[in-house]
């Protein structure tokens, strides 16, 4: 039997956790741990990204600051907000949508915030840290993959995981996170030969590449464990529909567990958000 791997259902138990720990916090340091989220532009996309991260917010508990700005703010501006904000002692979590517009470099705003704020795990030290194995902010989305992951293998030991996409955002770190797990792991891309052969071999997949249903029943072998990463918006029948990178329908038979999209790993990505901000907030004051 298939098992569906339930984000949402995991993602309210993981707030609802988090949700305790800030009541303690509070009682313990008289501060509310505060996640600043800055918008730059109207990308309809990140808005609603950025609505749900601030509705998960006050769930927790958390103090949200929200900062939308115009689309032609200036990198000046954009650098003197985030200074700012790294030199105020409420704000304990910095997260600056994705992307950004065109003339706004991402790598000068993500090595601007502050490394122990940088609750998305974006900044250079925080990736070297991770790769290297040492306690650092886990990029939200690999981290809810991975607690997806283990909740339903008790041990990934010697695991053969196959990450397709290679991005900074996920596929990079989701491969370390899995090696650390000892999985032997495999990241295909747009430029790997036979990557159909590569899945086919996997025990784990973890599609986060942004093309719609490209993973179908004959690239996995029976019984595999697959994470769907992947949001995309097609058209169907007229009707616009959000689908993964893997084709849920033609694979679900054939898999042991999967993530359905939506409801798998989006609402873990907020809860991740959550405990990152949690988490920061602890390291600074303790
Ligand atoms: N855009 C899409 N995913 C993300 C994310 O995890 N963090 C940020 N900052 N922007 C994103």
């Amino acid at each position: 039997m298939t098992v569906m791997i339930d984000g949402k259902a995991l993602a309210d138990e993981i707030v609802q956790h988090v949700a305790q720990e800030v009541s303690a916090f509070k009682l313990k340091h008289k501060v509310t741990p505060g996640l600043a989220v800055v918008l730059v532009g109207d990308d309809p996309a990140s808005a609603v990204y950025v609505r749900n991260k601030i509705k998960r917010t006050e769930q927790a508990g958390l103090q949200s600051i929200a900062h939308y700005l115009p689309a032609e703010t200036t990198q000046q501006q954009l650098d003197e907000l985030i200074d700012q904000l790294n030199r105020d002692d409420s704000v304990h979590g910095i997260l600056v949508q994705l992307p950004l517009p065109a003339h706004l470099s991402e790598s000068r705003v993500i090595e601007a915030i502050s490394p122990e704020k940088d609750v998305d795990g974006f900044h250079p030290e925080n990736v070297g840290k991770l790769v290297t194995g040492q306690q650092v902010l886990v990029p939200c989305t690999p981290l809810g993959c991975m607690i997806m992951l283990k909740r339903h293998i008790d041990d990934l030991s010697g695991k053969h995981a196959v990450v397709i996409g290679r991005s900074n955002i996920v596929g990079k770190p989701i491969a370390n996170l899995l090696l650390q797990s000892h999985c032997t792991v495999t990241i295909v891309h747009s430029r790997t030969q036979h990557i159909e052969e590569i899945c086919r071999a996997a025990d784990i997949v973890v599609a986060a590449v942004g093309q719609p249903l490209m993973v179908k029943e004959d690239w996995l072998k029976p019984n595999a464990v697959v994470i769907d990463v992947g949001i995309n918006q097609i058209s169907l029948n007229g009707k616009r529909k959000l689908v993964g990178d893997v084709d849920y329908h033609d694979v679900f038979s054939k898999v042991s567990a999967i993530t359905p999209v939506p409801g798998g790993v989006g609402p873990m990505t907020i809860a991740c958000l959550m405990q990152n901000t949690l988490t920061a907030a602890q390291h600074q004051l303790n």
